[in-house]
Parts: C-alpha cells; sequence; structure tokens
C-alpha cells in the first residue's frame, strides 16, 4: 500500500504513564515488590519507578487521587525539533493545553488533550538512568542489574485507553502523532469500529484506542508490562495469586498482536497485563489487519473467552450497564 501523504516520525516511543491511585501504599507495594519495578523518586503526591531494562530514569509515575484511572501520557520526541512541529500541530488542532517546565528526569514538555479528554504530552529531554552502586549491572549495555525481585518486568510496553468514538481518536494518533495502524476491530461489516492497535515503533501497538461501552471519556483500560517470555508471564501468575492479587484474566494468548497476557487489578483498582510474545512490525507500508466479528470469535486465539468484566469494567470506574454503543458478545480485544 503507498502511503497517502510523507509520514510523521516525530513521536520516538511511549515514554511514561502516569496512574492515579487511591491507595498509594498498597499501589506502591503492588509495583515495586511484586511487578519488581524499582522505586528512584518521591515527591508530595508521586512516586516515581522503572523497570530495569528502562533507559530512562523512569517510566511510571504514582499519583495519590480520590480515584484511579490514568494521569498524563508522556510521548518522546525525536529530536528537539520534532518536539517543536507536533506541539504546533496539536496547538493549530485546537487540543493544546501548553508548555510545562518538565518533570522528574525529563525537560519541557507540550500538554494537550486527546479528542476523548486523555490528558498526554510530548518532551525531548529525557535524564538516562545512572544506577547507583547497588544496582550496577555486569553488562554494560544494561542500565541496572536485574534484580530479580518479584515478576521483575524489564520495561513499559504499552497501553490501552477507553473512547466514546475510537475513529475520531485514531485518525487523531495516526495524523497528528504520526502512529501507524496495525491492527482493527470493526463490527457491523466494517462499519463500527470498535477498536484500534497502534504504534511510532516497531513494537506491536503502543497506544490502543478500545470503544467506552459505558459513554465515558479519558477513562484507562490497561497498561501493560514486558517480561522476556511466556514462563514469565506464568511465574508473574504464581507470585500474584500467592500475594492475594485478583486475576481477571489469563495466562492466555490473544489474537490481536498474537500477545500473551495476565490481566490483573492493582490495589489501587487499575487494571495492569503482564505481556510478552507478540511480534515486531518494520514494514513502512504494513497494511493494517482487520478483523470482523465473525473472525474474531472469542478474542482469544486458544478459545476462552474473556470475561465480561473485560468490557464493563475500567479506571476510573462508572457504574451501570452500559449505554449498547457496542456489542454485548465477544469480548472484542
Ligand atoms: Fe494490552
Amino acid at each position: 500500500m503507498q502511503p497517502q501523504a510523507e509520514p510523521v516520525h516525530d513521536i520516538a516511543h511511549l515514554g511514561s504513564v502516569e496512574l492515579f491511585t487511591p491507595k498509594p501504599d498498597k499501589s506502591l507495594w503492588y509495583f515495586r515488590d511484586l511487578l519488581g519495578m524499582e522505586p528512584v523518586h518521591e515527591a508530595a503526591q508521586s512516586v516515581y519507578l522503572r523497570g530495569y531494562g528502562d533507559y530512562a530514569t523512569s517510566t511510571l509515575k504514582l499519583t495519590t487521587a480520590a480515584n484511579a484511572g490514568v494521569g498524563c501520557i508522556s510521548w518522546r520526541a525525536a529530536s528537539p525539533q520534532a518536539l517543536e512541529r507536533r506541539a504546533k500541530a496539536i496547538a493549530d488542532a485546537g487540543l493544546g493545553i501548553g508548555w510545562t517546565n518538565g518533570d522528574f528526569g525529563r525537560g519541557r514538555s507540550f500538554r494537550f488533550r486527546d479528542p476523548d479528554g486523555h490528558v498526554m504530552e510530548i518532551y525531548y529531554e529525557e535524564q538516562n538512568f545512572v544506577a547507583p552502586a547497588p544496582l550496577h549491572s555486569t553488562l554494560k549495555n544494561l542500565p541496572q542489574e536485574y534484580t530479580g525481585r518479584g515478576v521483575c518486568v524489564r520495561r513499559v510496553d504499552h497501553l490501552a485507553l477507553l473512547a466514546s468514538d475510537v475513529e475520531t481518536n485514531r485518525k487523531f494518533a495516526q495524523d497528528l502523532l504520526g502512529f501507524q495502524l496495525r491492527e482493527q476491530v470493526r463490527y457491523d461489516k466494517g462499519k463500527t469500529e470498535i477498536g484500534s492497535w497502534m504504534s511510532p515503533t516497531a513494537v506491536h501497538h503502543q497506544l490502543a484506542y478500545v470503544v467506552d461501552v459505558k459513554g465515558g471519556h479519558g477513562r484507562l483500560h490497561h497498561f501493560s508490562l514486558w517480561v522476556d517470555n511466556r514462563d514469565d508471564v506464568m511465574r508473574a501468575a504464581d507470585i500474584l495469586i500467592e500475594n492475594g492479587i485478583f486475576i481477571e484474566a489469563g495466562p492466555s494468548k490473544h489474537n490481536n498482536s498474537q500477545g500473551f497476557y495476565l490481566y490483573t487489578y492493582e490495589p489501587g483498582g487499575n487494571r495492569v497485563e503482564i505481556y510478552s510474545g507478540s511480534f515486531l512490525v518494520f514494514a513502512p507500508d504494513w497494511e493494517p489487519v482487520t478483523w470482523s466479528e465473525e473472525e474474531r470469535g472469542t478474542g482469544v486465539y486458544w478459545g476462552a473467552t474473556l470475561p465480561e468484566s473485560f468490557i464493563q469494567y475500567a479506571t476510573p470506574n462508572v457504574e451501570g450497564e452500559g449505554t449498547g454503543k457496542a456489542p454485548q458478545f465477544p469480548v472484542f480485544f
């Protein structure tokens, strides 16, 4: 397929995600002691953490709040010039919030909202992690040692957001952020866009938009962390269940992305995925894969259906049965 216009390559990758939690101490225990992330900084209402393989100083910001949900989603620009270009394009589209002076470990950023209302930012200046002596790795190319604590996730991988209008948000990510559309789910003979999976990198997807069946705005479906193989995902299931963490689905394998997954709720209520497998995409002219409801089946490669909560629950949570805007059958991930 020939691209319609010169592709935008101004976003390098997903930089970090801020999660809101009403139970900060228990959420920190989950990410630090069970998932094995490293706390690197504390501020008044936030703790900053990282995976052992993340090159940046911090990739997860846990912020105390009344309700669970997602805060600012940070994307690193490819260059200082790319940051300026994207900031102007987004501001011209009327979605800009404005410039910030930066956050822990990184320089100034341009904040904006996607059409559904999620807060995002783009930045360029990033402080690479320099491990203190106890965390030095003998591998010169590893930012810190593999501690082996808990699941010991390597890095941040992706996040899935809910949107009342998937198509509008997908077009925003393609046109204004330059993300490549990798896969879609479309129902009603292609007329209804249920979900879209996109990425600015070779990683299969770093951002997904999936329809919010309750008609909400700015909500998080899940945040995903990478481990190197399937055994790590199954080991994670053992560790988490032994520590009283609710396992919602998996370990199993998705159709979409071929990812091997485990879904849990961290104590604050946010859905967190432990993820491996999947595949990389290198083609500049990648043809998006589109799945119909019939092809979708249960949404799971190995047949077992994902639970109803997978459609109905997101953060912040909204009570009620849903709007009927999306089918109530086969879970569409
Ligand atoms: Fe995911």
